[in-house]
Order: structure tokens, then sequence, then C-alpha cells
């Protein structure tokens, strides 16, 4: 490693007395090195990413420049790749044809869907990266919200809960590695940890979005799902930005049903929630980077008004530094490219 600064020399007449001197420890590359409180490995890193119907097809998503939706084919490629980079995880997100779609989110649990019939093919041609699935209604619902509506527009709890039931138990059925409800119903982390068991699929983790907010910030998401809602907004079932409290009881909540990861979404607004949660649990915390985050930098980058490696690197570093063991990110592939130099 070289030093884009020149060493101080361990002498310096110049100076006067003085006991403390943080910047001692700042004199060297290799020694910052060794200092260093907080690693960004590639270990760290889960890629969401979107696939389509279709054969040899990709679409760049207009708002996430560098991300795609890709067909089956061409996301197995792409997979293996990041494999090869050393990314352990892929996080899935289905495009699902309008026609696919209806008010309950049907299609979700159809053993022959988008979703199952991706994971089956992960799981052949790269068994080794861990496949890991979405629970939620939004990419299959004509409204487009993440739950069962009643005529009065009311998300209704309990019967969007059994449809999550069904879907979860579809993805492991297919060989899904780990589900992720991202859908912030009340009691779905223990509905599905008791059907998955019920099933035989003891081993089948849960990563739960323990505390999901109300944001701005998944509008890109919602571009490349074609999956905004309809009508009104998600605020009766995400969290409101003002509360932090709260997420520790819906983390709680969530520790208590069974999940084996929790995670806080969105990331960087939410860097004091991710801290709060590591502090006030022994599993495996895991943070967002969603698609407005991504975006942003994106956006500046291309204008030339930041430098895109150093903020990608620094942004992902703050959260691991605020707590995150795990971050679900749109970088991922690039980061991991970054790192493997
Ligand atoms: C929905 C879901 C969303 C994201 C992941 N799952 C959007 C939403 O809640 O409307 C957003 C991810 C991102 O913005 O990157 N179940």
């Amino acid at each position: 490693m070289s030093s884009e600064n020149p060493t101080p020399n361990n002498t310096d007449k110049s100076a006067t007395t003085l006991i403390h001197r943080p910047r001692r420890l700042r004199g060297t590359a290799t020694l910052r090195r060794m200092v260093q409180e907080t690693t960004l490995t590639v270990d760290d890193l889960i890629y969401p990413m979107f696939v389509m119907e279709g054969e040899d097809q990709k679409f760049e998503i207009s708002s996430m420049p560098g991300c795609y939706r890709y067909t089956l084919d061409l996301l197995l490629k792409e997979i293996a790749q990041v494999y090869q980079l050393g990314v352990g995880a892929v996080a899935l997100f289905p495009v699902v044809r309008e026609v696919k779609k209806d008010d309950l989110g049907c299609e979700s649990y159809n053993p022959e869907g988008l979703v199952q019939q991706t994971v089956k093919a992960i799981k052949q041609a790269v068994p080794e990266i861990l496949v890991i699935t979405d629970v939620a209604l939004d990419p299959f619902t004509t409204h487009g919200h993440d739950g069962i509506v009643d005529e009065n527009g009311v998300i209704l709890n309990d019967p969007t809960v059994e449809v999550l039931v069904k879907m979860a138990v579809s993805q492991a059925a297919a060989g899904a590695d780990m589900v992720a409800p991202s859908d912030m119903m009340d009691g779905r982390v223990g509905a599905i940890r008791k059907a998955l068991d019920a099933e035989g699929y003891i081993n089948v983790r849960i990563l739960a979005y323990s505390a999901k907010y109300a944001s701005g910030y998944y509008g890109p998401f919602r571009d490349a799902l074609d999956s905004a809602p309809r009508f009104g907004d998600k605020k009766t079932y995400q969290m409101d930005a003002a509360n932090a409290r709260e997420a520790i009881k819906e983390v709680a909540l969530d520790i208590a049903e069974g999940a084996d990861i929790v995670m806080v979404k969105p990331a960087l607004a939410y860097l004091d929630i991710i801290r709060r949660v590591k502090d006030n649990t022994h599993l495996p915390v895991a943070a967002y980077n969603v698609s407005g985050e991504y975006a942003m930098i994106k956006a500046a980058a291309q204008n030339g008004w930041i430098d895109e490696k150093k903020v990608i690197l620094e942004t992902l570093t703050s959260m691991k530094r605020a707590g995150a063991d795990l971050i679900l990110t749109y970088f991922a592939k690039e980061v991991a490219l970054m790192l493997a130099k």
C-alpha cells in the first residue's frame, strides 16, 4: 500500500511538547490500516436483483443506472459472475406482468411462478450462492399494496399473513435458502416460521424486514417493478420516519417470533436506528441501502459532483460502523470489484 501523502518524519524540530497527538496514528498508510476500526468486506454484501420473464434480454432501470431487469438466462450468468467475485447472496425481486396480477396476489405462491422457477434455476446453476426471496404482495397485486385491501381501502392484516405464509412455503419448496418478509404485517414472522417448520423446512432462515420505514427512498425500486401503490401510501403498515423506540419494539417482536436476522430499511437516513438495533440484539443485523440511496449517488456521480467510488465505500462503511453486519446493496458487484483490487 502506498500513501498519497509524504510520511511525516518521526522528529520535528519545530514542535513544542504535547502529550496527545492523535495525528501520530494517522501518519502512515500502513498504520492507518492497522488501527482501522471498521472493515467493509465482500462477505458483508447481499445483491438485490430483478428478474423478468422472457429470454436473452436485459433492461436498464432508468432511475437506477447500472441496475437491470434480467431474463432468467442472463440473470444466471450475472449471478455466476458475482459469486466468482465473492458475493455470497442474492435477494430476488420479480417483475410480474400486469396480466398475472390480481387483488389477492395469488401468483405469489404459484409453484411455477417466476420467483419459484428462478430459485430452482439458480440452485442448479450456482448452488453455493445463497438465495433470498422476498415475501410481500406488492409485485403481485393490481393495487400495488403489500397486503389485501378491503372495499374501503383498508389493508387487512391477518388475511394477508395467510397469503404470505403460502408464498414463503412455496419459495422454500423451490429451494430458497432464506425468506425475507418485507411487508410489515403484524405476526407474519411467527406464522411463516410455524408453517415452514410444519412442512419440514426447519433450516430455511428468516431475514425479517423488522424496522421498515414508509420512505421516499423506495421510488426507483417501484419504477423497477412497476409496483407503486395505485392509491394511498404505505403508512398504515410501514413505520413513521420519526420513530426510533418503535423500531426496537418491532425488532423484539420479530426475534420472539423466530427471525434469524433482523433488518433496518432504509439505511442511510436511519443509521441511528441500525445502531440502536445492534445494541439491543445478539442477532446479526442487516441494513438495506435502498434504491433511492443508490440513485442519489449515481446521479451526483454522473454530474461529476462527487467521486463515486469514494462515496460508495464511505457510505457502506458508515452502515457497518453503525452496526450493520450485512448490507443489501445495488452496489454489491461494483464494490466486490473494487475490493478485489
Ligand atoms: C416492497 C419492497 C420495497 C422495497 C423492497 N421490498 C418497496 C416498498 O416497500 O414499497 C424497496 C427496496 C428499495 O427501494 O431498494 N415489499
